[in-house]
């Protein structure tokens, strides 16, 4: 089959795409088809054209463009399958605030938190207990993101994030430990669970793809009903999402065995430090098998 490989783009997460895209490569080639390479930060104008041309399209973007459902969006029309989300469901979910509206909407827990608009900008009024997370209201691996512990450091924090997005998500910090939740066919994943190595205090962007950057280990040691339980918010927020194929939810649990939902990844990274790889690997799925089972999930 006729494969083009979307990677790259102009997102502060490219390294991450085209990491993981070197990986996909080799197991689209494992798979015997042929791979075209496209990477829209160097030839955008040409994707419909390149897409009409193509059987199916993998894309392995973060961010935007790419996981908001623009180059789904062209793929649709340009009649290319694709794996994962289509255009609206993938706008949505990397819409953190949108996100949140809709988990409480279906009385998924989520940390409190507040949306900083372009019109607020750095005068916000924080509505929230300290500490809190401010991070971009759209964009991935930590990147521009403050654990903000006092008032005082509010306005920096916002600074960092509008360099990067226009909008920020305030959220409440929740001490806990970080359990992602995978989706694939619909059907839950085991869990993975993440300690950040170094004395950082969250999955930052070094722990996240360094190799040796986070313990992570799945499944994960918790009890079954808190598996289940998470699974089953996994399910709820990928199905109230509009998500289809896959996805990976990111939650935090409570020292009380409490957990929050944090944000659900359309398109999760596929690093070789990734964890949807990870979750697929306990189940008994090699890389190659998971790109295997994700095009024919995209063809279905
Ligand atoms: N945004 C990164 C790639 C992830 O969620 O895996
Ligand atoms: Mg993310």
């Amino acid at each position: 089959m006729h494969v083009i490989l979307i990677a790259g783009g102009w997102s502060d997460e490219r390294e991450v795409s085209l990491s993981g895209a070197k990986k996909i490569h080799e197991a689209l080639e494992e798979l015997g088809h042929t791979v075209t390479f496209f990477d829209p930060a160097e030839d955008f104008k040409n994707l419909l054209t390149i897409a009409r041309t193509a059987e199916f399209a993998f894309i392995n973007l973060h961010g935007t463009p790419g996981e908001d459902g623009l180059i789904q969006a062209i793929l649709d029309k340009a009649g290319c399958p694709y794996q994962g989300a289509g255009a609206a469901a993938s706008y949505l979910a990397l819409n953190k605030a949108a996100s949140k509206e809709i988990f409480e909407d279906r009385n998924l827990n989520t940390p409190n938190w507040q949306l900083v608009t372009p019109t607020q900008g750095r005068q916000a009024q924080l509505k929230l207990d300290l500490p809190v997370f401010v991070k971009p209201n759209k964009g991935g691996s930590s990147l521009g993101m403050s654990l903000v512990k006092e008032a005082k450091d509010f306005p920096a924090a916002l600074d960092k994030v509008f360099a990067m997005c226009q909008s920020a998500l305030v959220e409440e910090f929740i001490p806990g430990v970080e359990l992602t939740c995978g989706i694939l066919g619909e059907e839950p994943l085991p869990l993975v669970m993440i300690t950040p190595r170094d004395d950082s205090e969250f999955f930052d962007y070094e722990n996240k793809y360094a190799a040796d950057g986070a313990e992570e280990i799945c499944p994960a040691p918790v009890d079954d009903s808190v598996t289940k339980s998470i699974q089953a918010q996994m399910r709820t927020a990928h199905e109230a999402l509009g998500l289809t194929g896959y996805s990976r939810g990111d939650f935090i649990m409570t020292p009380d065995g409490e957990f929050y939902l944090l944000e659900v990844n359309t398109l999760p990274g596929m690093t070789p430090t990734s964890l949807l790889p990870r979750a697929a690997a306990a189940i008994g799925l090699s890389f190659t098998d998971l790109i295997a089972r994700l095009m024919e999930l995209g063809m279905a």
